[in-house]
Formats: structure tokens, C-alpha cells, sequence
């Protein structure tokens, strides 16, 4: 078999790995993998896996050297071996100076404010005492979050009055807590985009999620009835935080919408919940402009298809088995394009989304997008 240059490397074999299979495959690119343990999502796709520990600086290496250049499935890859790699040659892709803010939330943070781009309140704290100070002063609610590690709403909590504040005491053995502004916004957005290692920036459009218990639930792309000048200013600033930090690959800007301004919330770097939409939305998902930005190749149109898409996570429900209930759900809607992640099914996992084209109105769409995703995770018709 030839292999075609450049070899990519992913570190994680979660599903967002797995999603980089379908368009490695189509490009002729190979894709190689680092995985946690030989169960996860990505090993059934990607042929070319290894399984190791990351938070082993050797394995982390001995992977990095099979590889022309090196990117990740998720953000826990200690920084300073990312470091390392960097000064051993290795193009890691993106960096360790611009992954930090997406693995620090407190960084994050403090280099928004540098760049002039809009926060909401927040302050690095280390005590019980400072949370509650800090809620006396700006207001209470207010949000605690760790600055890293946490995922899918772990990490995050809403202090509602400072009695609250005690719940987050065990928090500070890791070291400081970012406390922010309870934030009263009408919608999240998610503002994503890509950038290539030579710096071209290609961002899609700003789409609407709903997040249910910190997770991601479902997602209206476009954002309807975004007003322009909103849709711009938001595209604007993710272009800045892309070229001003040096991302290099697919990422997003999660923000929340107040009125006819936003606010940041956090930023992602690496293929999203919030972008899934692109596999059946656009030209190219964000899996195959994350490849071509990593390879520094020419990033691929961000145009929508039709009138745009929906997508609806599956969250693990009663039904172990999703396939086993495909006749049903594509006897209710031939339209959904179904995306199983092949992972066991537990209460409230990720194991899958569903993409459903806007035909003629939102609404009908959702009603569609929601019948189907039931009837996968209960295993029943409604
Ligand atoms: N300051 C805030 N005000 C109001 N709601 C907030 C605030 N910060 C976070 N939230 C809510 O909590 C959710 C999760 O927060 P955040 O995105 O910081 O956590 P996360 O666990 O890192 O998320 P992800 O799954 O995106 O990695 C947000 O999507 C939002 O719904
Ligand atoms: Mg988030």
C-alpha cells in the first residue's frame, strides 16, 4: 500500500477522532491514532491505531515520530510535553502556545481581555472567601468554573447566593477557580472556523446551541434571525482569536448572546460539538477542513447547503443497540443523515447525533430531527 504524505497523527480516540476517518479516507490522507484504550470510539476506523497513554511523555513521543504532524482529539495533553515536542521538531498542530487557551479557561480569559474582545465579569480566585466577595460585588448568581479539565458541563457551577460558595471548597486543591458573571443570555452561539498553518482563515456561519445541563443538545445552523451586524462582529472575532493566537485547525469560539451584543464564553480547539451540522451542511464537514488546516493545504468552502441544517445529539437512553432501530427512524424521516459513534450506550453518553436539512421551515425540521433521535435512543416509535 502507499502512503501518501503527510501522515497524520491524532492524539484521543474519542468520536471526534473517529469523524476524521470518513474524509482521511476520501483524500487519500493517512490518519493515525494514539488512543486511550482499544474500546474507544476511533479505534473501529482508524486501521492505524495505537494504544497508549498520552500522560506518558515516551508513548506520547514514540507516536509523535510515526507521524509528519501531530493533532488531538480533545485538549488534556499536558503542555509542557507538547513543548517538548515542538523543540524536538515535531509539528504539532495547534501549538502548545495557542492549546493553552483552550486547556486553561483563567488564560483564556485574561488574553480575551488583552485582545479587547467582549468578557463577562470574571476574576481568578483562591479561596471560598474571594467567590463570595467576588458575587457581593458584581451580583449573585455567579458561575465557578475550573480552569482545567472540565468537559460537558464538568467543572461548572452555578452559585446561586454565597451559601453556595462552600459546594466548590474541594476545588481549590488543584489551585486556583475562575468565578464569572451569571450571565442572562437569550442564546448561545458558536462561532467556528479554521486556520491553516500558512494563516488563511475560513470561518462558517454563526450557528444557534442549546445547551441541556451543560451539554450540547442541539444545534440551528445558521443562528436564525441572527441580525447581521451581530453574525459579523462575532465571525470578526473569531478571525482575531484564530490569527492573534495562532490556532492552527478547526476550532470554536463558544459565545453567549445578550440583546444585540455576545459575550465570550470559552474556546475550543479542535473539531466541535457545535460544527457536526458541516457533514451534511456544507461542501466539507469541519473533520476535512481540520485535516487540510493541519496539512496546510487550501481550506474548503464554508457555503451552506439549502437552507441550512439541524442537528440533534443522542444522548444514551434505553436502547443498547441504536442501529437496530435505523428502519424505524428513517421510516419517520428518510432525510436524516444518522451518525453513530459505535460506543457503548450509558445513561447520558454522547453515543451519536442526527443532521436533518432544513426543508421548508425550522420547526417542521426540529419536530423531524427530535422524532428521529427518540426513537434511536428509546428503541421505540413514539
Ligand atoms: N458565565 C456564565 N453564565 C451563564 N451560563 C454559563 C456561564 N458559563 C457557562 N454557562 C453555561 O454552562 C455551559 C458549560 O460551560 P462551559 O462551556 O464553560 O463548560 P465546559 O464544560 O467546558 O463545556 P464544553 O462541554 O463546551 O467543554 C455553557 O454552555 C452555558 O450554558
Ligand atoms: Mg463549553
Amino acid at each position: 500500500m502507499s502512503v501518501n504524505s503527510p501522515v497524520i497523527g491524532v492524539v484521543g480516540g474519542g468520536q471526534l477522532a473517529r469523524m476524521m476517518a470518513a474524509p482521511a479516507v476520501e483524500m487519500g490522507l493517512e490518519l493515525r491514532c494514539l488512543a486511550e484504550s482499544a474500546d474507544v470510539s476511533a479505534v473501529s476506523a482508524i486501521v492505524a491505531t495505537t494504544v497508549g497513554d498520552y500522560r506518558d511523555f515516551a508513548t506520547l513521543n514514540a507516536f509523535a515520530e510515526t507521524v509528519d504532524v501531530l493533532t488531538f482529539d480533545h485538549e488534556h495533553v499536558p503542555t509542557e510535553f507538547l513543548t517538548e515536542l515542538v523543540a524536538r521538531g515535531v509539528a504539532v498542530r495547534p501549538g502548545p502556545e495557542a492549546l493553552i487557551y483552550a486547556q486553561d479557561k483563567v488564560k483564556m480569559r485574561e488574553r480575551i481581555d488583552e485582545l479587547g474582545l467582549p468578557n463577562p465579569a470574571w476574576r481568578a480566585v483562591s479561596s471560598v472567601a474571594e467567590v463570595v466577595a467576588f458575587g457581593d460585588e458584581i451580583g449573585w448568581p455567579v458561575v465557578a468554573k475550573t480552569p482545567r479539565g472540565g468537559y460537558d458541563g464538568k467543572g461548572v457551577a452555578v452559585l446561586r447566593e454565597k451559601n453556595d460558595a462552600d459546594a466548590i471548597l474541594e476545588w481549590f486543591s488543584s489551585g486556583q477557580v475562575l468565578v464569572e458573571q451569571f450571565v442572562p443570555f437569550e442564546r448561545e452561539l458558536s462561532a467556528m472556523a479554521a486556520r491553516n498553518a500558512s494563516g488563511d482563515v475560513a470561518v462558517w456561519p454563526v450557528v444557534h446551541t442549546v445547551q441541556v445541563d451543560g451539554v450540547c443538545d442541539e444545534v440551528y445552523a445558521p443562528a436564525p434571525d441572527l441580525d447581521a451586524t451581530v453574525a459579523a462582529a462575532a465571525s470578526e472575532a473569531a478571525r482575531r482569536i484564530g490569527s492573534s493566537l495562532g490556532i492552527v485547525g478547526t476550532f470554536a469560539v463558544e459565545m453567549f448572546q445578550v440583546g444585540d451584543s455576545f459575550l465570550i464564553n470559552e474556546l475550543a480547539m479542535r473539531p466541535h460539538n457545535t460544527g457536526h451540522w458541516t457533514q451534511d451542511g456544507c461542501t466539507a464537514s469541519q473533520f476535512e477542513q481540520h485535516l487540510r488546516a493541519v496539512a496546510d493545504l487550501p481550506l474548503a468552502s464554508v457555503s451552506v447547503l439549502g437552507s441550512g441544517t439541524v442537528m440533534k445529539n443522542i444522548l444514551g437512553g434505553s436502547n443498547a443497540d441504536l442501529a437496530s432501530m435505523y428502519a424505524s427512524a428513517w421510516a419517520a424521516a428518510p432525510e436524516a443523515k444518522i451518525h453513530n459513534y459505535g460506543k457503548s450506550v450509558r445513561p447520558g453518553r454522547k453515543v451519536g447525533h442526527v443532521n436533518m436539512p432544513i426543508s421548508s421551515n425550522l420547526e417542521s425540521s426540529l419536530a423531524k430531527v427530535r422524532e428521529v433521535v427518540e426513537i434511536i435512543r428509546e428503541g421505540k416509535t413514539p
